[in-house]
């Protein structure tokens, strides 16, 4: 168990009124903890909202060594605040510093930092419907030294931020960009089975020229062939053609989404078949060109269920589904926050409470 030393804020903070958006607002306090090589993690404290001192010369600011997960807690109708799947969020932390030579972290650490601080700041977790208090986890490598080498020193924080949807369409289908030039930093042997903060500074120059042609995001193709679809910026991508879901393998280079594996584990209780396969861009234009292709969604845990209306490759627009939201979609996003907000019994063990 962590022994955790809690200084509270002098004055909370006023907490914010209209819309919330997303990662906008940040609570009162953050956790924070150090580790040092041949004492291992040590330090745990919670302490008030704000900067910290860091060195020019940390390996984080040169080096990006950085990981993060994203995971969200909200609050029961009996006023309980839960947890959805943190186990599943600490396991996939460990597998992303293994990659990047960070620190591993027992889970039961994980799981601990991130309840004291919620339930410390458990008065911001927000009331209205499809909100969310949005839970980021995160380590950096924090050597003051510019040769590049292992992790000697290193910071895990938590900080949580109230949130509404992740897209401004909020559950009305996005348009979704197909990306043809740039790719994400993710070949076979790379890094884009982790959350690291390179992957997704190398997708912010497509995001950009999407969200400036008025798309909401890009579709990534697989960076050897270029191909294989792989995932959207932000979520993990799923599509129903001819009855059938399907969705990219977890070859190495895709992102193993909690909400992803939770989709999948659903459709496969009630039956509809599921396939975790490669899927071509040209399978997936067939498709669209036959109408064989019902449905398209993301799942991710801030974007949760999000239904797509439109692709756009090489110039040419495709709808999917007259632009609407499908029933597979819909039936994923009730199932999946009905157990988050606990309007549905959680019958998986996949929410825990936070006391
Ligand atoms: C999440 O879904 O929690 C993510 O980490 C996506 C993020 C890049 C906004």
């Amino acid at each position: 168990m962590l022994d955790i030393k809690i200084t509270k804020i002098e004055t909370p903070k006023a907490k914010p009124t209209g819309a919330l958006g997303f990662g906008k607002y940040f609570t009162d306090h953050m956790f924070m903890m150090d580790f040092d090589e041949g004492i291992g993690w040590h330090d745990a404290r919670i302490i008030p909202y704000g900067p910290i001192p860091m060195s020019p010369a940390s390996s984080a600011l040169h080096y990006g060594a950085e990981i993060f997960e994203g995971m969200k807690a909200y609050l029961t109708k009996e006023g309980k605040v839960q947890l959805f799947r943190p186990y599943e969020n600490a396991k996939r932390l460990n597998s992303s510093a293994e990659r990047l030579c960070l620190p591993e972290l027992p889970v039961e650490d994980f799981v601990e930092a991130v309840t004291t601080l919620v339930n410390l700041d458990r008065d911001w977790v927000p009331t209205e419907p499809g909100t969310s208090l949005y839970v980021r986890p995160f380590m950096i490598g924090d050597d003051h030294s510019l040769g590049v080498h292992g992790v000697h020193h290193a910071i895990f924080m938590v900080i949580l931020s109230p949130v509404g949807s992740y897209y401004k369409e909020g559950l009305n289908p996005v348009s979704i960009l197909i990306e043809r030039d740039d790719v994400r930093v993710a070949g076979k042997g790379g890094t884009g089975y982790t959350k690291c903060g390179g992957n997704y500074a190398a997708s912010t120059r497509a995001g950009k020229k999407a969200e400036l042609k008025g798309y909401s995001q890009v579709l990534w193709l697989d960076a050897v062939e270029r191909k294989y679809i792989e995932e959207v910026g932000s979520m993990n991508v799923m599509f129903k053609i001819n009855g059938e879901v399907v969705t990219p393998a977890l070859v190495g280079s895709i992102l193993p989404g909690i909400t992803r594996k939770s989709c999948i584990q659903i459709l496969q209780e009630e039956g509809i078949p599921v396939s975790e396969r490669r899927i071509t861009v040209d399978e997936l234009l067939k498709a669209l060109e036959d109408g064989t292709l019902e449905e398209a969604w993301g799942t991710g845990t801030a974007a949760v269920i999000s239904p797509i209306g439109k692709f756009v490759v090489d110039g040419k627009e495709f709808v999917v589904n007259n632009g609407e939201i499908g029933k597979v979609s819909q039936h994923l996003y009730d199932e999946i926050t009905g157990i988050q907000s606990g309007k549905i019994k959680d019958t998986r063990d996949w929410t825990l409470e936070v006391k």
